[in-house]
């Protein structure tokens, strides 16, 4: 009897311990993904987008995004292209990853790039990256 109700408890144990233990390791896998995440100066984050998101700009940006960035980001933007397979960091997927940054922090952070993010400011108009960024937010919205 001692011996069965031993057993129960340490079953009871190893059942409730992955219930009580993981939404706060989900928390920390949230905070983490964003903590030490690349931002732009809150300067540049703040600027806002001059260029209006208009299906002319979107189809602009989408056609951009196909030729120069979907090689690493995926033709979706989920951070799946075959040039980025081995990449450390790897682009993440940009879906998601825009809702947490506004226009500004992203138009920045294409113009300037880190690591194996290219800088595109001197390939690309401004007014281009504006184009991206809209197509990036009508991708998230999708
Ligand atoms: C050679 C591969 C490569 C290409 C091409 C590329 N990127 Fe990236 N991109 C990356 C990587 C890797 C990161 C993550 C960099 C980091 O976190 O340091 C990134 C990050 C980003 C981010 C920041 C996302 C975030 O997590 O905050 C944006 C926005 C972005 N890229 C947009 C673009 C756009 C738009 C283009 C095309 C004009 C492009 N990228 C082309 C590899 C690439």
């Amino acid at each position: 009897m001692l011996n069965k109700t031993w057993l129960e408890k340490l079953l009871l144990g190893l059942l409730l311990t992955p219930l009580s233990v993981s939404p706060v390791q989900a928390h920390e896998h949230v905070h983490d993904a964003m903590q030490g995440h690349w931002m732009a100066p809150a300067k540049e984050a703040k600027r806002q987008n001059p260029v209006k998101a208009s299906p002319e700009s979107v189809a602009r940006g989408a056609a951009l995004f196909q030729t120069h960035c979907a090689a690493c980001h995926g033709a979706t933007g989920l951070g799946d292209g075959s040039a980025a397979l081995n990449m450390n960091p790897k682009p993440q997927n940009l879906k998601e990853m825009s809702n947490h940054h506004s226009d500004g922090d992203l138009a920045w952070k294409i113009a300037n790039g880190r690591g194996p993010m290219p800088s595109w400011k001197k390939t690309l108009k401004q007014k281009q990256i504006w184009d991206l960024v809209n197509f990036i937010r009508k991708l998230a919205a999708s």
